[in-house]
């Protein structure tokens, strides 16, 4: 490959296709797929939000992305480079280059360890810092996303979740990655300091012009941070398209339920019902389906192009609030051969 830190740009920073995930079935009786022949690519710079109800396999695919697992099929590029198979002495050198924020931050650090030695850590390994820049470099790195020196002493307990947060991404940024899987960062904070933490995440993404896999279940919030967004239903991805367009022109009947719950639940996606039991075979969305018809029982719907979509993408982000959006030229997507845009 191809240096992460050489892309050109036209290549893919992630590229999955056909990606299979199979955990074994809780009961005991064989596997199920917990992300099912997704692809999915995200271009360097890009925000792509995952949205989708609990369980539908977003935390795993991201894993899987990051080759926390090793995916059962199907394969995964990162910036060119195929690293499906590739084992962890390989890994590596690329692990720097993607970094994670998790959904609970005090879970994500160490009790024992004090925040500047967390943010010390990933300076030291990768950073190429020495001893005498650390205390210098890990202010700098609190100011960055907006706490004071005074952090630098104190344990994880002695934050509060919004800053430990905070200390969360400055600890992503820490190495310069290419690549940041953000999985419900702001889902377990206060809802006062959620804005502040989703900004942050905005500001740092467009000053270091990180990749951005950003998962959530909250769509308002994929709304406003993401270019790109996939919907997964039960490990399966089932539409794809630029945010403003997905927006504008639901197409899936999934996507619309979801859609449909910005105006009830506020956009919080785990309202809706629980999934019925698995559906196998055909397309796994049939039993909740409002046009699901026999051929949905056999026939697995596959993304496609949405007849006329890309038209109106610069048009249809006009009626999103305070968002920026760059338009990556991807088209609009859907697994469903029978839903029509609207
Ligand atoms: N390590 C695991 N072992 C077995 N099943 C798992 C494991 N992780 C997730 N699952 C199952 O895979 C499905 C997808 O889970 P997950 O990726 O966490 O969904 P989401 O992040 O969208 O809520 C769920 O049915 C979940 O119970
Ligand atoms: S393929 Fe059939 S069941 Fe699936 S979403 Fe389309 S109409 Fe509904
Ligand atoms: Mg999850």
């Amino acid at each position: 490959m191809a240096d992460a830190s050489a892309l050109d740009g036209a290549t893919p920073l992630v590229e999955a296709s056909d990606l299979v995930v199979s955990f074994r079935q809780h009961d005991g009786g064989g596997t199920f797929r917990a992300v099912d022949a997704v692809s999915l690519a995200v271009a360097p710079g890009e925000v792509v939000g995952l949205v989708g109800e609990s369980g539908s396999g977003k935390t795993t695919f991201a894993k899987a992305i990051l080759r926390l697992y090793r995916p059962g099929g199907g394969t995964l590029r990162f910036a060119g480079r195929d690293i499906t198979t590739l084992g962890e002495g390989a890994l590596r050198p690329l692990r720097r280059h993607m970094q994670m924020v998790f959904q609970d931050p005090l879970s994500s650090f160490n009790p024992r360890v004090r925040i500047r030695d967390a943010l010390a850590l990933p300076l030291r390994l990768h950073g190429g810092v020495t001893a005498g820049e650390l205390d210098a470099k890990v202010a700098a790195l609190l100011a960055r996303v907006g706490l004071g020196p005074q952090f630098a002493p104190r344990y994880p307990h002695e934050m509060s979740g919004g800053q430990l947060q905070r200390v969360a991404i400055a600890r992503a940024i820490a190495v310069g990655p290419r690549l940041i899987v953000a999985d419900e960062a702001v889902s377990k904070l206060d809802v006062s300091v959620r804005a502040q933490i989703l900004n942050l995440l905005r500001d740092v993404q467009a000053e270091t012009g990180v990749a951005m896999l950003f998962i959530t279940h909250d769509l308002r919030v994929a709304r406003y941070l993401c270019d790109r967004i996939g919907v997964m239903f039960f490990g399966r991805l089932v539409e794809l398209g630029p945010t403003a367009e997905v927006f504008a022109r639901p197409t899936h009947p999934y996507t619309r339920a979801l859609l449909a719950t910005l105006d009830h639940e506020g956009g919080d996606v785990a309202a809706l019902e629980p999934p019925p039991p698995f559906a196998a075979g055909g397309c796994r969305y049939r039993t909740r389906c409002p046009i699901a018809r026999e051929s949905c029982r056999t026939q697995r719907p596959e993304l496609q192009a949405v007849a006329g979509a890309g038209h109106e993408i610069a048009g249809a982000g006009l009626g999103v609030t305070g968002a920026v959006h760059r338009v990556t030229g991807a088209g609009h997507e859907v697994a469903c051969p029978h839903a029509a845009a609207g």
